[in-house]
Protein backbone atom coordinates (compact mmCIF):
# COMPACT_ATOMS: atom_id res chain seq x y z
CA UNK A 1 0.00 0.00 0.00
CA UNK A 2 1.18 3.31 -0.75
CA UNK A 3 2.06 5.84 1.88
CA UNK A 4 -0.09 9.03 2.71
CA UNK A 5 1.08 12.69 2.50
CA UNK A 6 2.07 12.77 6.25
CA UNK A 7 4.22 9.80 5.83
CA UNK A 8 5.53 10.66 2.80
CA UNK A 9 6.93 13.84 4.68
CA UNK A 10 8.57 11.47 7.28
CA UNK A 11 10.43 9.27 4.95
CA UNK A 12 11.87 12.25 3.42
CA UNK A 13 12.81 13.94 5.61
CA UNK A 14 16.16 14.75 6.81
CA UNK A 15 16.37 12.91 10.52
CA UNK A 16 14.49 9.58 8.53
CA UNK A 17 17.68 9.64 6.61
CA UNK A 18 19.95 9.63 9.72
CA UNK A 19 18.15 7.19 11.23
CA UNK A 20 18.52 4.94 7.96
CA UNK A 21 22.02 5.93 7.95
CA UNK A 22 22.72 4.57 11.48
CA UNK A 23 20.82 1.37 11.05
CA UNK A 24 22.64 0.66 7.94
CA UNK A 25 26.13 1.14 10.04
CA UNK A 26 24.61 -1.37 12.11
CA UNK A 27 23.45 -3.96 9.72
CA UNK A 28 26.96 -3.83 8.34
CA UNK A 29 28.76 -4.40 11.75
CA UNK A 30 26.28 -7.75 11.47
CA UNK A 31 26.97 -8.98 8.17
CA UNK A 32 29.44 -7.63 5.45
CA UNK A 33 29.04 -7.79 1.87
CA UNK A 34 31.75 -9.39 -0.28
CA UNK A 35 32.73 -7.65 -3.35
CA UNK A 36 31.09 -7.71 -6.70
CA UNK A 37 27.50 -8.26 -5.01
CA UNK A 38 24.01 -7.39 -6.70
CA UNK A 39 21.41 -6.32 -4.41
CA UNK A 40 17.80 -5.17 -4.35
CA UNK A 41 16.12 -2.81 -1.36
CA UNK A 42 12.25 -3.23 -1.57
CA UNK A 43 10.10 -0.41 -0.82
CA UNK A 44 13.27 2.25 -1.43
CA UNK A 45 10.57 5.49 -1.42
CA UNK A 46 12.56 8.04 -3.19
CA UNK A 47 15.70 6.40 -2.94
CA UNK A 48 17.96 7.43 0.60
CA UNK A 49 18.19 4.48 1.74
CA UNK A 50 19.80 3.21 -1.46
CA UNK A 51 22.12 5.82 -1.49
CA UNK A 52 23.18 4.92 2.10
CA UNK A 53 23.30 0.95 1.20
CA UNK A 54 25.69 1.98 -1.92
CA UNK A 55 28.04 4.11 0.27
CA UNK A 56 28.08 1.95 3.18
CA UNK A 57 28.11 -1.52 1.43
CA UNK A 58 29.52 -0.56 -2.11
CA UNK A 59 27.78 -3.18 -3.77
CA UNK A 60 28.33 -3.91 -7.86
CA UNK A 61 25.03 -3.42 -8.69
CA UNK A 62 21.64 -2.22 -6.54
CA UNK A 63 18.07 -1.77 -7.81
CA UNK A 64 15.45 0.37 -5.83
CA UNK A 65 12.01 -1.33 -6.14
CA UNK A 66 8.97 0.70 -5.15
CA UNK A 67 5.16 0.37 -6.18
CA UNK A 68 4.60 3.63 -6.65
CA UNK A 69 5.45 5.78 -9.59
CA UNK A 70 5.57 9.06 -8.26
CA UNK A 71 8.67 7.71 -5.43
CA UNK A 72 10.18 5.98 -8.61
CA UNK A 73 10.20 9.53 -10.17
CA UNK A 74 11.80 11.98 -7.03
CA UNK A 75 14.36 8.55 -6.65
CA UNK A 76 15.60 8.77 -10.68
CA UNK A 77 15.44 12.53 -11.25
CA UNK A 78 17.91 12.87 -7.74
CA UNK A 79 20.01 9.70 -9.32
CA UNK A 80 20.71 11.53 -12.49
CA UNK A 81 22.63 13.78 -10.24
CA UNK A 82 24.84 11.33 -8.80
CA UNK A 83 25.56 7.68 -9.91
CA UNK A 84 25.52 5.74 -13.22
CA UNK A 85 24.82 2.28 -14.06
CA UNK A 86 25.53 1.12 -10.25
CA UNK A 87 21.93 1.73 -9.65
CA UNK A 88 18.72 1.68 -11.05
CA UNK A 89 15.14 2.27 -10.09
CA UNK A 90 12.25 0.35 -10.99
CA UNK A 91 8.38 0.19 -10.10
CA UNK A 92 7.10 -3.54 -9.16
CA UNK A 93 5.71 -4.93 -6.03
CA UNK A 94 7.25 -6.47 -3.53
CA UNK A 95 5.12 -9.45 -3.00
CA UNK A 96 5.69 -10.54 -6.92
CA UNK A 97 9.22 -9.73 -6.90
CA UNK A 98 10.50 -9.45 -11.23
CA UNK A 99 13.58 -11.74 -10.52
CA UNK A 100 14.52 -15.05 -10.68
CA UNK A 101 14.92 -17.71 -7.68
CA UNK A 102 18.04 -17.31 -6.11
CA UNK A 103 19.37 -14.43 -8.41
CA UNK A 104 20.46 -11.68 -4.94
CA UNK A 105 22.93 -11.79 -2.73
CA UNK A 106 20.99 -9.20 -0.11
CA UNK A 107 17.63 -7.74 0.11
CA UNK A 108 17.13 -4.42 2.22
CA UNK A 109 13.71 -3.09 3.73
CA UNK A 110 13.42 -0.18 5.35
CA UNK A 111 10.51 -0.29 6.91
CA UNK A 112 8.04 -1.84 3.71
CA UNK A 113 7.15 -5.45 5.06
CA UNK A 114 4.11 -3.80 7.05
CA UNK A 115 2.79 -1.93 3.95
CA UNK A 116 1.95 -5.16 2.15
CA UNK A 117 -1.39 -6.42 2.52
CA UNK A 118 -0.32 -9.99 2.41
CA UNK A 119 3.30 -9.37 4.19
CA UNK A 120 3.81 -13.33 4.41
CA UNK A 121 3.91 -13.40 1.07
CA UNK A 122 6.95 -10.41 0.72
CA UNK A 123 8.83 -12.53 3.34
CA UNK A 124 8.28 -15.16 0.60
CA UNK A 125 9.34 -13.52 -2.37
CA UNK A 126 12.44 -12.19 -0.50
CA UNK A 127 13.48 -15.98 0.63
CA UNK A 128 12.99 -16.48 -3.07
CA UNK A 129 14.80 -14.16 -4.90
CA UNK A 130 18.09 -14.57 -2.40
CA UNK A 131 20.72 -16.85 -3.26
CA UNK A 132 21.87 -19.55 -0.53
CA UNK A 133 23.97 -17.66 1.81
CA UNK A 134 22.18 -14.10 0.98
CA UNK A 135 21.45 -11.97 3.60
CA UNK A 136 18.29 -10.40 4.29
CA UNK A 137 18.78 -7.19 5.89
CA UNK A 138 15.59 -5.30 7.33
CA UNK A 139 13.81 -2.61 9.73
CA UNK A 140 10.73 -3.36 10.71
CA UNK A 141 7.89 -1.99 12.74
CA UNK A 142 5.07 -3.08 14.69
CA UNK A 143 1.46 -1.83 15.26
CA UNK A 144 2.33 -0.16 18.63
CA UNK A 145 4.00 2.36 16.63
CA UNK A 146 2.39 2.65 13.38
CA UNK A 147 -1.33 2.23 14.43
CA UNK A 148 -1.76 3.56 17.67
CA UNK A 149 -4.26 5.99 18.89
CA UNK A 150 -2.06 8.84 17.01
CA UNK A 151 -0.56 6.96 14.26
CA UNK A 152 -3.53 5.15 13.27
CA UNK A 153 -5.71 8.36 12.34
CA UNK A 154 -2.57 10.16 10.74
CA UNK A 155 -1.47 7.38 8.50
CA UNK A 156 -2.28 4.68 6.46
CA UNK A 157 -1.71 1.07 6.65
CA UNK A 158 -3.55 -2.70 5.81
CA UNK A 159 -5.52 -3.12 8.67
CA UNK A 160 -5.63 -7.37 8.73
CA UNK A 161 -3.63 -9.94 9.26
CA UNK A 162 -1.10 -7.58 11.25
CA UNK A 163 2.02 -8.95 12.77
CA UNK A 164 4.58 -8.16 16.35
CA UNK A 165 7.90 -9.81 16.46
CA UNK A 166 6.66 -13.71 17.25
CA UNK A 167 5.14 -13.61 13.88
CA UNK A 168 7.44 -11.78 12.14
CA UNK A 169 10.05 -13.66 13.68
CA UNK A 170 7.71 -17.05 12.55
CA UNK A 171 7.78 -16.27 9.20
CA UNK A 172 11.56 -15.94 8.82
CA UNK A 173 12.31 -19.02 9.78
CA UNK A 174 9.48 -21.12 7.83
CA UNK A 175 10.98 -19.35 4.91
CA UNK A 176 14.46 -20.42 5.46
CA UNK A 177 15.92 -17.17 6.56
CA UNK A 178 18.11 -17.66 9.86
CA UNK A 179 18.04 -14.56 11.91
CA UNK A 180 21.49 -13.71 12.96
CA UNK A 181 22.93 -12.99 16.63
CA UNK A 182 22.96 -9.50 17.66
CA UNK A 183 19.00 -8.57 16.34
CA UNK A 184 17.40 -5.77 18.01
CA UNK A 185 13.91 -6.17 19.07
CA UNK A 186 11.49 -3.93 21.23
CA UNK A 187 7.23 -3.80 20.84
CA UNK A 188 7.50 -1.29 18.10
CA UNK A 189 10.26 -2.37 15.86
CA UNK A 190 12.76 -5.10 14.98
CA UNK A 191 16.18 -4.42 12.91
CA UNK A 192 18.49 -7.22 12.50
CA UNK A 193 20.00 -9.39 9.53
CA UNK A 194 18.51 -13.07 8.21
CA UNK A 195 20.67 -15.42 5.98
CA UNK A 196 19.10 -17.56 3.51
CA UNK A 197 19.69 -21.03 4.30
C1 LIG B 1 7.21 3.68 5.02
S1 LIG B 1 7.71 3.92 3.36
C2 LIG B 1 9.45 3.59 3.52
C3 LIG B 1 10.27 4.28 2.45
C4 LIG B 1 11.77 4.08 2.66
N1 LIG B 1 12.13 2.68 2.54
C5 LIG B 1 12.19 4.62 4.00
O1 LIG B 1 12.45 3.84 4.88
O2 LIG B 1 12.22 5.82 4.18
C6 LIG B 1 7.12 2.47 2.57
C7 LIG B 1 7.47 2.42 1.09
O3 LIG B 1 7.07 1.15 0.59
C8 LIG B 1 6.41 1.33 -0.65
N2 LIG B 1 5.52 0.19 -0.86
C9 LIG B 1 4.31 -0.03 -0.29
N3 LIG B 1 3.78 -1.17 -0.75
C10 LIG B 1 4.68 -1.69 -1.62
C11 LIG B 1 4.70 -2.85 -2.44
N4 LIG B 1 3.68 -3.70 -2.48
N5 LIG B 1 5.79 -3.08 -3.21
C12 LIG B 1 6.84 -2.21 -3.21
N6 LIG B 1 6.85 -1.08 -2.49
C13 LIG B 1 5.80 -0.82 -1.70
C14 LIG B 1 5.71 2.66 -0.51
O4 LIG B 1 5.38 3.21 -1.78
C15 LIG B 1 6.75 3.46 0.26
O5 LIG B 1 7.67 4.11 -0.59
Amino acid sequence: MKVNWAERLWVNSPLRFLIQQRETRFFRRLRKLEPGTRCLEIGCGHGAGARIILDIFQPARLDGLDVDPFMIRLASRRQRKGRGGQLRFLVGDAQNLPYVNGRLDAVFNFGIIHHLENWRQGIREVARVLKSGGGFYFEEIYPPLYANAITRIMLEHPTENRFHGPEYRAALQREGLRLLPGYKESRFAILGVAVKE
